[in-house]
């Protein structure tokens, strides 16, 4: 190998303080292990000499403890963007000493290119595999890595060699050419290829190699609930009928699905569900429900930014890379997630809420819209755009303190105008073709917990009346009355 062997520590010396970074990985998977640690140190120990060292940093989305939790525990995060969901990342940026900005999963590398956000000092990134010639074989996220790698003035990798040689060959490597000169992205069904297996770089800038040998600790999924198993049923009895009277063509569409745990038990539902056909999937991570309906043949292929799945089944996927190869694609976030091709292909998008009102507005990202969550990630990339966007969501949360259903959402991701259906394991809300009174009676009637139905009911009775009825006075009142006494159920309307 022409390139030098150096040390995670030898690595962060070449960080300077202010230098931007940017990290290859979406999810946990792919994203580098050791040299943010080392770079979490090198700012400790510039710290207690009374120095400053602080970085920008640019991910694909939500990284790991290893990288989220080790620089904001050292304090040395000048700006971070976009998806995270990581505890102590999210405690520093609700504190406010983390400046983070919120974007599309799809927007950060095209935006990174017109140089919205300053330029990249250095790409860190995980790979399986690099040749002489500076061709970069990915792990098993790909995120904004060709973005950061064609930018970053120089490069460091983290060579790891848990990941299988077998993983070559599974991305597909694209960069739209940047306005005024941009064409169609020629990808036509999930498992187009339009690109390369590698990412090409000038293997000049390639200033060091950190060997390693780590899983991407992906922790198992929580085992479906009650009400997972619910949501999961609505939404695959909802499919079926819609299948059934043909809003949706018999040959089926491309699921998309979000991040966590319900995304997960509703894959799984979907797979049980004799009346939905084999299906394709073009999404942004393929979670461990996936790879169980790949191995059922239910999921037939998915297109993907991410093979985020738990230790305990890389282990398994690893040993069986051959059974995979003609059923997975792994892309560069600005393709998994690209308006275009959500449009072009006509995908059934399967998000999840934190919050939604009665007239469908969406809450994904703060909590009593103040405390970040994760991040809006790719839901808006998806819903925004599809032929038919879900959102699923308990109908409480904290043990029936919280509706989740409210008069009018605290903060607003996806407006009324995107979201087409809200499930819960209540039943389904079908908003399409309805005006706000009757979508507000859909989702009360057929999704808020009975608990909250009376309060919901007489928040609209006491609403002004108009197109919309609201009462601005108590709009928020769930939200204070969560705030003042830690239970909704105690709200006066
Ligand atoms: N108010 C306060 N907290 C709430 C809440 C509400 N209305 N609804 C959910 N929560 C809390 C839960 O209690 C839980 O907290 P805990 O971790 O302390 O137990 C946490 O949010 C996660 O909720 P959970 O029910 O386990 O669902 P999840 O793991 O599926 O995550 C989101 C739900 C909304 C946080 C997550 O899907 C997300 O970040 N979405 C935005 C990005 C996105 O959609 N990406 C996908 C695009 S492909």
């Amino acid at each position: 190998m022409r390139y030098k062997i150096i040390t995670a520590e030898e690595a962060a010396s070449y960080i300077n303080h202010n230098d931007n970074v940017g990290f290859s990985g979406f999810t946990a998977s792919g994203s580098p292990k050791v040299i943010p640690m080392a770079i979490a140190q090198k700012a400790e120990d510039e710290h207690a000499a009374g120095r400053p060292f602080q970085i920008g940093m640019f991910t694909g989305a939500s990284t790991s403890d290893r990288l989220d939790g080790a620089l904001s525990r050292a304090n040395a995060i000048k700006f971070r963007t976009p998806y995270q969901s990581c505890a102590d990342m999210r405690s520093a940026i609700n504190k406010g000493s983390v400046p983070f900005f919120d974007l599309h999963l799809s927007e950060v590398a095209p935006k990174m290119r017109y140089k919205a956000f300053g330029d990249v000092d250095i790409a860190v990134i995980e790979a399986s595999h690099i040749t002489d010639d500076g061709k970069i074989y990915l792990g098993t996220g790909v995120g904004i890595a060709p973005t950061v790698c064609k930018m970053a003035k120089r490069i460091i990798i983290e060579l790891n060699h848990h990941l299988p040689e077998g993983l070559m060959g599974f991305h597909d490597i694209y960069e739209p050419l940047d306005p005024p000169y941009r064409r169609e992205v020629p990808i036509y069904k999930p498992s187009d290829r339009i690109g390369t297996p590698y990412v090409q770089v000038e293997p000049e800038k390639i200033i060091g190699v950190v060997e390693t040998d780590l899983s991407d600790g992906v922790k198992d999924f929580d085992t479906l609930n009650e009400v997972t198993m619910k949501i999961g049923k609505n939404v695959s009895d909802f499919l079926a009928e819609q299948l059934r009277t043909g809003r949706i063509p018999a040959e089926f569409l491309p699921l998309q699905s979000g991040v966590g745990n319900i995304a997960n038990a509703v894959l799984s539902c979907l797979g049980e569900n004799k009346e939905i056909p084999n299906f394709q999937m073009y999404t942004e991570v393929v979670q461990d429900s996936v790879i169980s309906l790949m191995k059922e043949g239910r999921c037939t292929f998915a297109s993907t930014c991410s093979l985020s799945i738990s230790d305990t089944l890389a282990g398994d996927v690893f040993k069986n890379l051959d059974f995979y190869r003609d059923k997975l694609v792994l892309r560069p976030s600005e393709i998994s997630n690209n308006p275009e091709m959500v449009h072009r292909l006509g995908l059934v998008t399967m998000n999840t809420a934190i919050e939604a009102d009665i007239y469908g507005n969406v809450n994904s990202t703060h909590v009593c819209g103040t405390k970040l969550m994760n991040g809006i990630g790719g839901s808006g990339d998806f819903t925004r755009n599809a032929y038919l966007s879900i959102f699923t969501c308990p109908s409480v949360a904290k043990d029936g303190m919280i509706s989740s259903i409210v008069p009018m959402v605290s903060h607003q991701d996806h407006s009324e105008h995107s979201v087409k259906v809200i499930i819960t394991e209540w039943g389904v809300a079908d908003l399409r073709g309805k005006d706000p009174l009757q979508r507000a009676e859909l989702i009360i009637e057929n999704c808020a917990h009975p608990v909250y139905r009376p309060m919901l009911r007489k928040y609209l009775e006491i609403s002004a009346k108009g197109h919309i009825h609201h009462n601005l006075n108590k709009a928020l009142s769930f939200h204070e009355e969560f705030l003042r006494s830690g239970d909704m159920r105690n709200v006066e309307i």
